[in-house]
């Protein structure tokens, strides 16, 4: 796995991205040593590992303060993932130094065409940085999907005219995911409840481990 630094990004807001940054590091903790970052100025992730307390289980997270490369490259030295909630912007050096050195941008989507059409410069803005950092993946996360089949499929017909490729697992609109955010946990820490959330979250994991 040569993922090992891993930017959540959207420019359009409220896609998803905390959430799966938040849950995709909890999943890769029980693989590898984990640690998150901070990237968003509204400091979303920071306030909901903050909640869960020591007790959490939660991996650590790293404000972006000063330059983000330096941040990066230290923390990849030594954790063996390092993930990124990044702020809805494609704009800015803080995004664009972390497009250059990153491995894998994962780029939640919600499942509408309107949704889908405003994640356009989110591609776009991938593709511009994969002509510096050539080493860089990227992949669209289905997020909020109701139903598996029929949504998804009509999502994928949209996406094929993306040039960045969508994972073939995806979130599900889950009660869970909202319900371990208001608790400061992931859905890996309620128990019964986050069965089916850390499921979504356990394929999306094993779909990047093999990118
Ligand atoms: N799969 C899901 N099922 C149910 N609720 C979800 C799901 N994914 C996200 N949410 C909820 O949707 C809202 C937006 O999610 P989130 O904060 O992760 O988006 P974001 O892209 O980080 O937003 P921003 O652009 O403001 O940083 C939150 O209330 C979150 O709990
Ligand atoms: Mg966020």
């Amino acid at each position: 796995m040569t993922n090992r630094i891993i930017a959540v990004i959207n420019q359009k807001g409220g896609t998803g991205k905390t959430t799966l940054a938040l849950n995709l590091a909890a999943g890769l903790s029980k693989r590898g040593a984990t640690h998150l970052v901070d990237a968003d100025p509204q400091r979303s992730i920071t306030q909901w590992v903050g909640m869960g307390g020591g007790n959490s289980g939660l991996p650590g997270v790293a404000q972006l303060a000063g330059n983000p490369t330096a941040v990066l490259t230290k923390l990849v030295r030594s954790y063996r993932y390092v993930v990124v909630d990044c702020p809805p912007t494609v704009q800015g050096e803080t995004v664009a130094a972390i497009m250059h050195i990153a491995n894998l941008a994962l780029i939640p989507v919600l499942p509408s065409p309107i949704d889908l059409w405003a994640s356009v410069d989110m591609a776009n803005a991938v593709k511009k940085a994969q002509q510096d950092n050539p080493g860089l993946r990227a992949c669209l996360v289905l997020n909020q999907l109701e139903s598996r089949n029929a949504l998804s499929r009509e999502m994928r017909e949209v996406v094929t005219e993306f040039d960045v490729p969508v994972l073939a697992s995806g979130m599900q609109r889950r009660a869970a995911y909202r319900t371990a955010a208001v608790e400061g946990l992931s859905v890996y820490g309620v128990g019964k409840r986050g069965k089916h959330a850390v499921a979504d979250i356990e394929a999306i994991i094993e779909e990047v481990l093999c990118l």
